[in-house]
């Protein structure tokens, strides 16, 4: 059993001694950004150390690891976020509760919110100008947004620019982001969108959570961000819940009961008293079946 947040060990550990790791003062450290970056600013109100910034050395908290461990840990790593919008007060509100907050503090993933104003470099902290060619609204302009991105770019950062016209965000999105990024930056627009040499010449992928029109993009940040954090290792208490629910094997979940085994006249179905753990799985599965064939049958084709 594993008493720590450090899922992500090295391979080949075989062999190795067992080992006690404790993490001190670095845990609450702050990230290391670039010197001309404004990340720290009085927007940035979270400020959570990469798993890397680890120290056996440290001396509070002391966590045991029933794991076996090389002598020393050299490739510990947990996946880095920044989001940028003119809101960051939104996603770390959004984020900075229950199971997201507990995956920051336990070092599982660091989380940056930042306000693009922070590199404005006029003194109205200007962001947005009207668009060319006519129309409604304001459009997010280039500078600030160069500045920004440029600052906090690393060679594996990937950039994600939320947009309802992007590809649509879906679980096996996630779960491919999960498995494979180490450092996403998250742009968010507002007003009407944003300039598109932004888009252009910045964003790796243009990503949508659903065909509706939002006021601004933290917010759906914030849901791609929740659904990619729970699926990293040691997120969620029991890392079967990510593999037992929705979308995973093409379809819906099924009902969920809890005590009583009746309210108001309303039984918890036979089933699932019965013990019979095999013949649970199966009813299970077959009412997610059944559940996704009248609510969405298009999962089933
Ligand atoms: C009012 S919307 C702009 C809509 C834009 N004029 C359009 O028609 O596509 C402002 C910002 O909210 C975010 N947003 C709105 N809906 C979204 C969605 N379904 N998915 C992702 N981001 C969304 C985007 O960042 C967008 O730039």
């Amino acid at each position: 059993m594993i008493h720590a947040p450090i899922l992500v060990l090295p391979p080949n550990t075989a062999g190795c001694k067992p080992a006690l790791l404790s993490f001190g003062d670095s845990h609450r450290s702050h990230e290391s950004y670039p010197s001309h970056s404004p990340a720290r600013s009085r927007h940035a109100t979270h400020s959570f150390p990469r798993a890397s910034s680890f120290s056996p050395a440290s001396t509070i908290g002391a966590f045991r690891l029933d794991v076996p461990l090389p002598d020393a840990i050299s490739s510990v790593t947990a996946m880095r976020i920044d989001i940028l919008s003119l809101f960051p007060q939104i996603t770390d509100a959004m984020l900075g509760e229950s199971i997201m907050k507990r995956a920051q503090e336990n070092g599982l993933f660091s989380l940056q919110s930042h306000n693009i104003r922070d590199w404005s470099q006029d003194k109205h902290r200007t962001v947005d100008d009207a668009p060319y060619g006519g129309g409604q609204g304001m459009v997010i302009k280039c500078d600030p947004v160069f500045a920004a991105i440029e600052s906090l770019k690393t060679p594996e950062s990937r950039v994600i620019f939320m947009s309802p016209s992007g590809k649509r965000f879906t679980q096996g999105v996630a779960r491919e982001y999960a498995d494979t990024q180490k450092h996403l930056i998250i742009l968010c627009g507002h007003y009407e969108g944003i300039d598109q040499r932004i888009i252009d010449h910045l964003v790796d992928e243009e990503l949508s959570i659903g065909d509706y029109v939002l006021t601004n993009g933290a917010l759906a940040a914030a849901v791609v961000v929740d659904a990619i954090v729970r699926l990293l290792p040691g997120v969620l208490g029991h890392d079967l819940s990510a593999v037992e629910e929705s979308f995973v094997s093409g379809h819906l979940e099924g009902p969920q009961f809890t005590r009583p085994p009746e309210f108001r006249g309303w039984k918890v179905p036979d089933i699932l008293l019965s013990g019979n753990h095999g013949a649970i799985a199966k009813w299970r599965k077959e009412q997610g079946l059944e559940k996704t064939r009248q609510v969405r049958p298009d999962l089933l084709t």
